[in-house]
């Protein structure tokens, strides 16, 4: 289990609410967790429980109505909208249901988006890392589900980010490849001592977490402390 005491991000009672009178929705309704450093965190919940909205809050992709998000000393509502896209760009990595790949652009001009301009370096190793460092002339369509959800991931890791915040990335999968893409997710947690946040419905994946946060109509109904964690091979659902 990482450090105990050391947060890399703590958030505060946030809320966040879309539209405005009849159909305003609440989103989030007073959410507070912690991410712990080198920790491989699953946020659980049902289709619109506010998953999504709370991670794009955490990435500074949003900001909230009300609460606090501190990150390394700084109050992420409190930065200016320069800082926070700097923010984004240098600290989080974000990996998405739909890979969000960019098709006119090869694997290595996809993944060097990202990583800093005068690194190319760290494109290749990016790639390396997640077994595509033989497909860096490739195109997106050229590509399986489970290779393009290995480029998003690379594109992610390549600026080094402090914490990478990923959103159903195994959604768009099937079982075999999605499990893949998970064990992938969790070496980067075991051996080079990433930290990992997955947004997910699957219960089962939970099992593969330090810790799991079960979230239910914009509130968190629960948090739990996995004394042994499952390898993504172990799971089944
Ligand atoms: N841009 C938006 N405008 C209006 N309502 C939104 C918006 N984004 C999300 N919502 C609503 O906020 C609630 C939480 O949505 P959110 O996308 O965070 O849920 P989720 O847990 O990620 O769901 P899923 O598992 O389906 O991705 C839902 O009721 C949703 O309809
Ligand atoms: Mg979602």
């Amino acid at each position: 289990m990482p450090d105990q005491k050391h947060c890399i991000l703590t958030a505060q009672n946030l809320y966040k609410t879309y539209g405005s009178g009849e159909s305003a929705i609440q989103a989030l309704r007073g959410v507070s967790l912690e991410i712990r450093e080198g920790e491989l965190l699953v946020i659980l919940g049902s289709s619109g429980s506010g998953k999504s909205t709370l991670l794009n809050l955490l990435g500074g992709m949003d900001r909230p109505d009300r609460g606090s998000i501190m990150v390394n000393g700084q109050e992420l509502t409190a930065l200016r909208e320069r800082e926070l896209t700097r923010y984004r760009r240098e600290t989080v990595g974000f990996v998405f249901q739909s890979f969000n790949l960019i098709a006119e652009l090869s694997v290595r001009e996809n993944v060097a988006m990202t990583a800093d301009p005068s690194a190319r370096r760290a494109t290749e190793e990016a790639l390396e890392t997640v077994g595509l460092g033989h497909r860096l002339d490739s195109y997106p369509t050229q590509l399986s589900g489970g290779e393009q959800q290995r480029v998003s991931i690379a594109r992610a890791l390549a600026k080094h980010p402090r914490l990478l915040l990923c959103d159903e990335p195994t959604g768009a999968l099937d079982y075999e490849t999605g499990k893949q893409i998970l064990a992938e997710l969790d070496r980067l947690v075991r051996e080079q001592g990433k930290t990992v946040v997955i947004v997910t419905h699957t219960r089962e994946i939970g099992k593969m977490a330090h810790r799991v946060i079960r979230m239910r109509s914009g509130r968190i109904e629960g948090t739990e402390t996995n004394a042994i964690r499952q390898t993504a091979a172990e799971i089944e659902w």
